[in-house]
């Protein structure tokens, strides 16, 4: 008899969550730091935001960093800030969040997409070279999930066909790739600093690059109150007003909270990495179920960790489905979710539809209908949804409720023919389009 909670059984986990997955971890000097801002009446202020950016600039080791009111705006600022311009195309991977690449449409920038690397999840190398045309001026590089993505690879090919790098780091806070911080390899990064992140400071974003030009290009596109700084006489000449027509200055409660963020993220960081490599430790030489993180020797790192996810291989379970596995595996008490962001060249958005009323769509005015992104294959990318699942995002190093939780994924393991008989649902993994992944837990 199985003694699997979805069947009837005792839960796996029987402690309260308290605050294991409380994020982000508010302390007395952040809020002393929102008081100040808020009683000095400084929230659309530079002050604190100026000093934010150093601070962040100088833990990653670049020189220059762009405050945003969200990632959203300093990636597309970055991309204004590379030169990118009507008619160029970039190569984005598939599988993200639609944020790493949807807002070039407005600078009429064309989005061509790329599979993932079955294990990183992240752009593969490989289809980018057979994605380039001679219209291809940047490759969009997401570490997804905190997985740093092969920049070796990457930066060659760059290198090779004359591309710009854009790193979207929105997931990929402290990460490191070969002794490197992943966000320093291209010519800027872009980092969501929302509340679910890694580095959660309110609505925020952040860019950062070593190129003076790019990051006065930045300051022109949406940041006119400070226009002051820029000194490339080109871009003086005519600021004033911002070119993007954007007003991406950040709320300062938010630099203020990043402020004080800073200080103790490290420590947060290394807790979370203890965390969540006992979790999968406890795990090792089970069937089906394989952490999704470089190898301990390769000198990369994942950060924070942001929304883990481990990899799912059916095969091992008999063809148990990810879906009822993870049913399975919540019904225990912990917090399991199928699949990761859907492919994004599925959606009509990047095919067919006419947001801005030229008659055709921007992203593809004259591609035949064989060859819009929607009918695309990209075979990876479309069958990952099988073969990923969502693990708890631990804050804190307990043993005791980690392996509560290890324990729910281990009896499903070791208990997954009980659940063949009603596995129903090989196709139902919802598209859940909008979401960052399975935020939260
Ligand atoms: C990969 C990725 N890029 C960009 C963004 C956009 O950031 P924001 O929500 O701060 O605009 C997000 C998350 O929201 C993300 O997950």
């Amino acid at each position: 008899m199985s003694n699997l909670a979805i069947l009837g059984g005792e839960k796996a986990v029987k402690v309260a969550d308290g605050d294991m997955f409380t994020w982000p971890i508010v302390n007395r000097e952040m809020e002393a730091a929102v008081l100040d801002v808020l009683r000095r009446g400084a929230m659309s202020g530079t002050d604190v935001t100026k000093k934010f950016e150093r601070e962040y600039a100088d833990w990653y080791g670049v020189k220059y960093a762009l405050a945003h009111n969200n990632g959203t705006a300093s990636i597309q600022t970055a991309m204004f800030g590379v030169g990118l311009k009507i008619g160029d195309e970039i190569i984005s991977p598939t599988i993200t969040y639609w944020a790493t690449c949807l807002q070039a449409l407005s600078l009429g920038v064309r989005v061509i997409f790329a599979d993932i690397n079955p294990i990183s999840l992240c752009i593969d190398p490989d289809d980018i070279e057979r994605k380039i045309t001679p219209k291809t001026k940047a490759i969009m590089v997401v570490h997804y999930l905190g997985h740093p993505a092969d920049m070796d690879s990457i930066m060659a090919i760059a290198q090779k066909h004359n591309l710009k790098v854009i790193e979207d780091a929105s997931h990929s806070h402290g990460s490191i790739y070969k002794g490197k911080m992943a966000g320093t390899f291209g010519d800027a990064a872009g980092f969501s600093l929302m509340s679910a992140k890694g580095f959660a400071i309110g609505e925020g974003g952040i860019l950062l690059t070593d190129d003076r030009t790019i990051y006065e290009r930045a300051i022109l596109f949406g940041h006119y109150i400070r226009h002051d700084e820029i000194t490339i006489p080109e871009l003086k000449k005519y600021s004033g007003l911002p070119w993007g027509g954007y007003k991406y200055r950040m709320h300062q409660i938010s630099a203020a909270v990043g402020r004080e963020q800073l200080k103790k993220f490290p420590a947060e960081m290394e807790e979370i990495d203890r965390a969540m490599k006992y979790f999968w430790k406890q795990l090792e030489g089970l069937p089906g179920i394989k952490p999704h993180c470089p190898g301990a020797k390769s000198g990369s790192t994942m950060g924070a960790w942001y929304c883990p996810h481990g990899h799912y291989v059916p095969e091992e379970l008999d063809g148990l489905s990810v879906e009822r596995f993870c049913e399975a595996v919540a019904a225990e008490g912990t917090y399991c979710i199928p699949g990761c962001n859907p492919a994004l060249h599925k959606h009509p958005i990047f095919s067919i539809i006419d947001v801005y009323g030229e008659g055709k769509s921007r992203n593809c005015p004259d591609v035949p209908e064989d060859e819009l992104p929607i009918n695309q294959h990209l075979p990876v990318a479309e069958g990952i949804q099988s073969r990923v699942f969502s693990i708890p995002w631990f804050k804190h190093f307990r043993k005791d409720v980690i392996e509560q939780h290890v324990a729910a994924f281990r009896k499903t393991v070791e208990s997954y023919k009980y659940l063949i008989p009603g596995d129903n649902k090989k196709k139902s993994t919802e598209i859940r389009w909008g979401l960052s992944s399975a935020l939260k837990k």
